[in-house]
């Protein structure tokens, strides 16, 4: 095939973001099918295999689409050196790199026990489906302006691949949580009737966040609205599933330097998840 030409890189450009990240993917969900495995939660030990194998047939399918445009199959998004050598040696690379980024923050035991550190893992993996859903919104998107159905085709099956792994993984949530209280809340305090001071004005400062929401002058004029509004984020859309971003707060790569999270704990106790998720 000939060089390409500006339409066949920017395509090549984006399919290779997407293939760097499903690369990483691939190191990332085989240390969550152990997690997933020694917590002994079959469902989602079965389906982070089933996503495993779904996600290495994405790189492969988007290997061969890159071929196809003239290019070649190298994560781009990853950090270190160029990959510029043959296609084998830049894959082995590209899953050397990905080890390297994604084991320790994933291995690591980041929470406060074995049910708090399976929440996060699945809080994050919500998160990274998010953004491979972004990456083929933006890739078929690009295929339909520059007529080329088949990258078209091939975006739109991976990202529904993605949503329904995103929908199963948000589904998992309240049951991870259920696990939390279990191992880190004594039964007598679960209820908050009657309880300590602390759970009580966790309530009263939810009730008065969702009464207040969006009327800025009235939290500006209260005394301790800062403080609501950060353990909230009340502006953001409730409903819209963004509670895994909302409270892990963290950015790909805070996340990537990960590796301290477990040391972080300590405040996370005091201070939300949200403050813990920014430390880590
Ligand atoms: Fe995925």
């Amino acid at each position: 095939m000939a060089d390409p030409g500006a339409r066949e890189q920017k395509l090549i450009q984006y399919l290779n973001e997407a293939y760097g990240k499903e690369k990483q993917l691939e190191t990332v969900l085989q240390a969550q099918i152990g997690l997933a495995k020694s917590a002994d939660r079959k469902p989602l030990q079965k389906r982070f295999q089933d996503h495993l194998k779904e996600t290495k047939a994405q790189s492969r399918g988007i290997e061969r689409r890159i071929k196809q445009l003239g290019g070649k199959a190298e994560a781009q998004s990853l950090p270190g050196p160029d990959i510029v050598s043959g296609a084998a040696t830049g894959v082995a690379n590209v899953a050397n790199r990905a080890l390297a980024a994604a084991k320790a923050p994933v291995q690591a035991l980041r929470g406060t026990s074995e049910a708090d550190n399976l929440l996060r893992n699945v809080r994050d993996a919500v998160w990274n489906e998010a953004e491979e859903i972004a990456h083929y919104d933006a890739i078929e998107a690009l295929a339909e302006n520059l007529n080329d159905k088949d990258t078209a085709k091939l975006a739109r099956e991976h990202r529904r691949q993605e949503e329904r792994m995103q929908k199963f993984l948000r589904g998992q949530i309240a049951q991870l949580v259920k696990a939390v209280v279990r191992e880190e809340i004594p039964a007598k305090e679960r209820s908050g009737n009657g309880g300590t001071s602390r759970s009580s004005s966790s309530r009263s400062s939810s009730s008065s966040r969702s009464s207040s929401s969006g009327s800025r002058s009235r939290s500006a004029s209260s005394g301790s609205s800062s403080r609501k509004s950060s353990s909230g984020s009340s502006s953001r859309k409730p409903s819209s599933g963004s509670s895994s971003r909302k409270s892990s707060g963290r950015s790909p790569s805070v996340k990537k330097a990960g590796a301290k999270g477990g040391r972080a704990s300590a405040s996370r106790r005091s201070g939300g998840s949200s403050g813990g998720g920014s430390s880590s």
